[in-house]
């Protein structure tokens, strides 16, 4: 769950550092408890490998810089998320083992075996990293005469585990080696350098033009007077020939763009996200979603007698949605699973059952594992995925990319409404394979398309949002409820103010609450309730009577239509009515809001909250 960048330019080049820097800036999102960065500093004839780490955020990093001089035109730079051992400048990378140095993200996972091993041959380890077990085991091949290459070749074929890495080599002052195996790793090819890193954030200011390595596969890059010369090959040397393609992120779309923070302005474009997902995609002459992206598994599509979707965290409150669209829609029996969950009990699955992963990153482990597991027991595996080329993406059979840009905020908002979007659009897809009609087909897409407008019309009321969320900030507990459609995303915003205010949050279906909940009601544990103008609605209102009666504090969010709901609660939000299994694409946008206002009064890091990663690439 670390960012790595790594950078290699033409000799004349001593860009090194600023670019490095810049990188784990844009992967700050990744890690954020320590940094680091080396690079290969001319010294006389000689060259000789400079690092410099820090504790906490790449800011404190950039302050230690500033008292170096550093120009060079190689190095290599790393932001950590501490997998072993606690955030340290010993445990921060970059790591070196005599003439090695490298950064790492991933997972060791025989690093016990290979740390014990390495110091019976005497070496010392100075950090509790896992990372730096690599380090030594190349420089032990080196130590047995093998050149650069043919070292970390030799090393990487004795790990087990996770691990995407870039490494440099005081022995070899001019080259470049990046390798991984179930990491992501991506190549950005400018004319006159190359950069590599976790994530393609850290390349668009500089390119956009990308190679995406396969598991297994290494790129070695040696740079002359006036360019770079790389090559990718197996483990096993052969040449693997890769054709860079245009990457659609621009660097602005990486930038603020003046909000004070990237989750701000990521709920701010969700009327885009939203366009974007549906761009090109519905026939609404014939009342059907065109998903390119599934063309290829049309026959299967069409025999799918089950879904399960897998996922974690937002993503699986986006399935947890699209299981009430899927079955009442396309009349597909699905289950929403836990990935954690899946991947380590004995599913039931046939060829007949589609296994849809649902991830903004495309990279969460446990998603991809649960992916693995489908595809060995012969299940058709689908990807909605946000990240262009990510794992996720290339491991599935087929699958439908959100479009929603980079979402760099630590908590997931734009792809939340993405996943929904094409959630909506694979249902009537598939619905219109069975027996919805074009009638309906229609009327959804119709409906479909009036969402980003209607998810302007929410965001002009920011201000008033923001104004509750500063009445709300000094409640400790909450609780969200609601039913059928909008039962997840009571779900979604009691994570979303947990993850970002480190508010107590629990998302209840509003019929369960005279099971238990409702004991916890008092005048200081306010109630978040969702309660549109729809099939369920008395219900709602009933359930909200229970809580006045009690003497709880409730937060409503309805529709225009139903002015009446302002009489029984303390304070009312409305959202434009639509289709009731399109109002979850509504209703999420206020409490994105109040979270994120529970969070700023709270005085905290939105974007970057305490102990999470934006992408969960470890177990
Ligand atoms: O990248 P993914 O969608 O697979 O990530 C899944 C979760 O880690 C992610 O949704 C997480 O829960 C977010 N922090 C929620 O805001």
């Amino acid at each position: 769950m670390c960012g790595i960048v790594g950078y290699i330019g033409a000799r004349r080049r001593t860009d090194a550092r600023e670019v490095l820097v810049d990188g784990l800036k844009r992967l700050e999102y990744r890690g954020y408890d320590s940094a680091g960065v080396s690079c290969v500093v001319p010294q006389g004839k000689k060259a000789r490998v400079r690092t410099v780490k820090a504790v906490g955020k790449v800011a404190a990093l950039e302050d230690k810089l500033a008292r170096t001089t550093m120009n060079a035109s190689l190095g290599i730079a790393h932001t950590r998320w501490a997998t072993h051992g606690k955030p340290s400048v010993r445990n921060a990378h970059p790591h070196t083992a005599g003439a090695v140095t490298l950064v790492h993200n991933g997972i060791i996972e025989n690093y016990q075996e290979l740390k014990a091993q390495l110091q019976k041959q005497g070496r010392t380890l100075k950090s509790e990293t896992d990372s730096e077990v690599v380090a030594h085991l190349i420089d032990a091949a080196l130590a047995d005469g093998a050149d650069f290459a043919a070292a970390v070749r030799t090393a990487v074929a004795q790990l087990r585990g996770a691990y995407a890495l870039a490494i440099i080599c005081a022995d070899a002052p001019d080259t470049l080696i990046a390798v991984k195996n179930s990491s992501p790793l991506v190549v950005g090819v400018a004319p006159d350098a190359l950069i590599v890193a976790s994530d393609a954030a850290a390349i668009v200011a500089h390119t956009s033009q990308v190679l995406y390595p396969a598991d297994g596969e290494m790129l070695v890059a040696r740079q002359t007077d006036d360019g770079v010369d790389y090559r990718i090959t197996s483990l096993g040397g052969a040449l693997r020939r890769h054709t860079p393609t245009q990457l659609e992120w621009d660097a602005q779309q990486a930038q603020k763009d003046g909000y004070a923070h990237f989750m701000l302005k990521e709920i701010f474009e969700q009327p885009h996200a939203v366009e974007d997902a549906l761009r090109g995609r519905i026939v609404r002459a014939e009342g059907v979603a065109r998903l390119g992206g599934l063309a290829s598994v049309e026959r299967q599509l069409r025999a799918v007698r089950r879904i399960i979707i897998v996922s974690c965290g937002t993503s699986y409150h986006a399935g947890l949605v699209g299981e009430y669209m899927l079955e009442e829609y396309a009349g597909i029996p699905t289950e929403v699973e836990y990935a954690s969950e899946f991947r380590y009990r004995k599913p039931l699955l046939d060829t007949h059952t589609a296994v849809i992963a649902i991830s903004q990153s495309g990279e969460t482990a446990d998603t991809l594992a649960a992916i693995a597991e489908a595809k060995r027991k012969g299940a058709l595996t689908l990807g909605i995925v946000n990240a262009v080329g990510s794992t996720i993406a290339r491991e599935t059979d087929a699958g439908v990319y959100n479009h929603a840009g980079p979402e760099i905020g630590v908590a997931s908002t734009k792809a939340f409404t993405s996943q929904l979007t094409i959630l909506v659009l694979l249902t009537v897809l598939l619905g219109r394979q069975r027996a919805m009609s074009l009638t309906m087909g229609k009327r959804i897409l119709t409906e479909l398309t009036k969402i980003p407008r209607h998810i302007e019309t929410i965001c002009a009321d920011s201000d008033a949002f923001l104004a509750l969320a500063q009445k709300y900030a000094r409640y400790d507990n909450f609780l969200y409820i609601a039913r059928t459609y909008n039962f997840p995303i009571a779900l979604e915003g009691a994570l979303k103010i947990k993850e970002i205010a480190y508010v107590h949050a629990e998302g209840y279906a509003s019929g369960e609450m005279k099971h238990g909940p409702i004991a916890l009601i008092d005048k200081n544990f306010p109630t978040v309730a969702i309660v549109p103008r729809d099939s369920v609605y008395e219900k709602d209102l009933a359930g909200i009577e229970e809580i006045k009666a009690r003497g709880g504090r409730v937060l409503a969010i309805t529709t225009a239509d139903a002015a009446a709901v302002a009489q029984h609660v303390d304070d009312v939000i409305t959202i434009p009515k639509t289709l009731e299994l399109l109002t979850p694409l509504l209703a999420v946008v206020p409490l994105q809001f109040l979270a994120y206002g529970v969070g700023v009064a709270r005085g905290l890091d939105v974007d970057k909250p305490r102990n999470l990663a934006k992408s969960v690439t470890v177990e």
